[in-house]
């Protein structure tokens, strides 16, 4: 099959999930084509078998950038999909999160044949553990273990968001003013900032730029976290998330993928989404292989 996948990803998480999906598709025969969606990226060719679309979860959405550039995509009628997501916490309140790319599709008459939530690091709120960061990417592999099983057997597989879930992801679609509003209010520190420009060159969408000397944010942010988790030297505040950031990446490829029972440590409410998650994904892998 020739397969396209197209994403978006701040901090890269999604992009290694993609190199994941590229590397079983490459091992099946199959040819792969990539395109990470930022400025400037632009579809030439829509003759694919299979396209795949995968994003980050921002606030029980699909990023307000990549929604639109999906809806900008002139998909051929029939021409199948997939939706590949992921996000730090697996709260069935994400189940809505395609909500407008699976409309765009429908207007499109493109057939969505599977849909799946992968859970990755956090790159906001908290830092995970690396014993956990170990048992969610064991998760990870099972979960392309059906999803893989899915497309051989032509077993159709989507989300179905509860209303509460649709509700809240009407709601918190609000989300997309976050850039315009706290993009504005992202600072650099200059007693920490060793100036190396990685920020300017880095930004996806060109909002970062040095003037008489100083580093300083547009206002066409996405609150993606890319300058603030990859500077080197810790120096740029996030407005008023600055209490929510992470900072220093995860080096995904070098964990051990492994299950450790880290949630019998782990009893609050954040992590109490993962057991049914974790549970259902045993479920359909011991019902599959
Ligand atoms: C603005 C913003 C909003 C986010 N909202 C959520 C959320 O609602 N639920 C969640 O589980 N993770 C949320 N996250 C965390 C990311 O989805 C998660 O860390 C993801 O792996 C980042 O992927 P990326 O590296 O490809 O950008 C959010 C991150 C950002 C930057
Ligand atoms: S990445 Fe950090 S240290 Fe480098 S120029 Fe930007 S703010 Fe300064
Ligand atoms: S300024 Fe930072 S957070 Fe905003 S889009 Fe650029 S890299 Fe992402």
């Amino acid at each position: 099959m020739k397969i396209l996948l197209i994403y978006f990803t701040g901090t890269y998480n999604t992009r290694y999930l993609t190199s994941l999906l590229q590397e079983r598709f490459l091992s099946r025969g199959d040819k792969v084509d990539i395109l990470e969606v930022k400025e400037g990226s632009k579809i030439t060719d829509l003759d694919y078998d299979l396209i795949g679309l995968g994003y980050p979860i921002y606030a029980f959405n699909a990023p307000n950038y990549f929604n639109k550039f999906i809806k900008g995509v002139e998909f051929k009628k029939d021409q199948k999909v997939f939706i590949y997501k992921q996000s730090g916490e697996v709260f069935k309140l994400n189940d809505a999160s395609s909500r407008k790319i699976k409309k765009y599709l429908k207007k499109k008459k493109a057939i969505l044949i599977n849909e799946k939530h992968y859970v990755l690091p956090y790159n906001i709120h908290f830092r995970f553990e690396d014993k956990f960061i170990e048992e969610i990417l064991y998760y990870d592999e099972r979960l392309l273990d059906i999803f893989f099983y899915e497309l051989e057997k032509q077993i159709i597989s989507i989300i179905e968001p509860n209303f509460l879930a649709t509700l809240t992801s009407l709601l918190l679609s609000i989300q997309k003013l976050g850039g315009y509003l706290n993009g504005p209010l992202y600072k650099v520190d200059k007693n920490k900032c060793i100036n190396c420009g990685k920020c300017i060159s880095d930004c996806p969408v060109n909002n970062i730029s040095r003037r008489k000397g100083k580093i300083v944010f547009s206002n066409h942010c996405l609150m993606c976290m890319r300058c603030s988790f990859y500077c080197p030297s810790d120096a740029i505040k996030i407005g008023i998330l600055n209490g929510w950031k992470v900072n220093g990446k995860y080096e995904l490829s070098k964990y051990k993928k492994e299950k450790n029972d880290y949630l019998k440590k782990h009893d609050t409410f954040f992590y109490s989404c993962y057991e049914p998650y974790f549970k259902k994904i045993d479920e359909i892998y011991n019902n599959y292989f």
